[in-house]
């Protein structure tokens, strides 16, 4: 049974707990890799949809860098741009150079190719927020 199956059977009847991460239909190769790894690396803090402990990433490609309803730091609230594919992987890849004074506790992804795959899964997972 695919993992995306087994997902769809344990969403079943426990729609609460799921919340924030509705199967997506057509992920690429590069989207279905990025999601594993989105669910091992980014999920701890950030759901797709809601969430206390980080702002939500749905249909973040497009979406004004520290737009959503969380309370960012000062740094992530005067970034002045739009996230796009090219931003969001300079992004992940070193956090802390990219925004200096994020407070985000994370130290960026040193594969690329590991970048490639979430920030493919953020793009195709789209959504609203
Ligand atoms: C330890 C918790 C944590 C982890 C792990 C984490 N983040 Fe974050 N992330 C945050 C927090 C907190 C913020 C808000 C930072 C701020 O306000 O400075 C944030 C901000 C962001 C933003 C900016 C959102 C916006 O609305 O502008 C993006 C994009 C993002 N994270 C993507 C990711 C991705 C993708 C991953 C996995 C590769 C990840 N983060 C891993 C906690 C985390």
């Amino acid at each position: 049974m695919s993992s995306r199956a087994f997902l769809i059977l344990l969403c079943t009847g426990v729609l609460l707990q799921c919340s924030g991460e509705q199967p997506v239909e057509d992920l690429s190769a590069s989207g279905q890799r990025g999601e594993i790894a989105f669910k091992q690396v980014c999920l701890s803090c950030h759901k797709m949809s809601g969430g206390k402990d980080a702002p939500q990433l749905g249909s973040l490609i497009g979406r004004r860098a520290g737009s959503e309803n969380f309370p960012y730091s000062d740094a992530l609230r005067a970034a002045d741009f739009t996230w796009s594919k090219n931003n969001l992987i300079d992004f992940l890849t070193d956090p802390r150079s990219f925004i200096p004074g994020n407070q985000m506790v994370f130290y960026g992804i040193n594969d690329p190719e590991v970048v490639l795959d979430i920030v493919t899964y953020i793009e195709e997972y789209g959504g609203t927020n």
